[in-house]
């Protein structure tokens, strides 16, 4: 079977199950198997489309075909996903990146511009990703900090996580994308950082009701619950982390949380107005709420 054949039979066989799995894309699915499988751009498999396919690559190609109609997400099967300007190993462990957090990093990026600018900054910016799973929050701030700090100011960026898995694959990703100033460790949330204040916590926790039918959907159904289910109808991590965020910020410092897009109103109300303000829920590219920030009064 060549490159030509082959993109035709697994766009019909994965066209069948859309009606399924409406995140099956046929044409981009099988695209990206025979460029992950044969090595070659997708511009030379379409080139040179008559290339014979050796057995040892159609037995592969059929595995991996099979796993992604049964629905399978494709940064699993092939390993790695992009988020911000980063490529990111994934696993099992944790959740796969979604692009809508990226809105939370934009958000923290304006809020460190807004801290390092104010007259009270130190020089030094201590930075914390709560449950940071492969490292995706953590890395891409670490990144950006670099090209922005030159030699202004320092920073460090700590990021935790539960799950040990997820901290190893953490850690893999910063040495993969080349990022220093990052370090992660195991915690349950604040746990192992007694004694420790930040300029800024940022946080995509679980936040997913266990009885929400979406759950039993699509990609969500490889991934871990301890990555996205919560107690109390998916706040009571969300609670627990600005109840104790406290404890945690330097004066003035911000905190800024992910969490759905219907949350917004009740998350806003677990900040105490006696030792927050600046408290607003700001939308995502969908226009959704879906990160809400905080800064503590003093
Ligand atoms: C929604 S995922 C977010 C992963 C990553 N920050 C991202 O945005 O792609 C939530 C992460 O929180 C971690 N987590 C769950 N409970 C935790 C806890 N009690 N303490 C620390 N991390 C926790 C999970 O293991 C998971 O990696």
């Amino acid at each position: 079977m060549n490159y030509a054949d082959w993109l035709a039979f697994a766009e019909t066989q994965l066209t069948g199950n859309k009606k399924t799995d409406p995140f099956i894309n046929p044409k981009v699915d099988a695209s990206l198997l025979l460029q992950f499988v044969t090595g070659c751009s997708r511009s030379f498999t379409l080139a040179f489309s008559e290339t014979l396919l050796s057995p040892q690559e159609l037995a592969q190609l059929e595995k991996l075909l099979q796993r992604r109609i049964n629905g399978e997400p494709m940064a699993y099967i092939l390993g790695e996903q992009p988020f911000w300007s980063l490529n990111l190993k994934v696993s099992t462990d944790t959740l796969i990146p979604r692009a809508d957090t990226e809105c939370l990093v934009e958000n923290a990026l304006d809020c460190i511009h807004r801290r390092i600018t104010c007259k009270t900054f130190t020089g030094h910016l201590d930075i914390l990703d709560l449950g940071t799973g492969t490292g995706a929050i953590a890395l891409a701030l670490a990144q950006e900090l670099r090209s922005m700090s030159k030699n202004l100011f320092s920073f460090s960026v700590i990021g935790i996580d539960l799950v040990d898995n997820a901290v190893s694959l953490a850690k893999e990703n910063a040495t993969y994308n080349k990022i220093e100033n990052v370090n992660f460790l195991q915690s349950h949330w604040f746990s192992s950082l007694k004694g420790k204040n930040f300029d800024l916590i940022v946080s995509n926790p679980p936040y997913i009701d266990e009885k929400d039918p979406h759950l039993q959907l699509g990609g969500v159904r490889f991934e871990p619950l301890s990555a996205l289910v919560a107690r109390e109808q998916g706040y009571a991590d969300l609670h627990y982390i600005i109840v104790n965020a406290l404890n945690y910020l330097k004066p003035k410092g911000w905190i800024l949380l992910e969490h759905g897009w219907t949350q917004g109103e009740k998350v806003r109300s677990f900040f105490d107005v006696n030792f927050w303000h600046n408290i607003q829920t700001l939308v995502d590219y969908n226009q959704n709420e879906r990160v809400t920030l905080a800064q503590l009064k003093s």
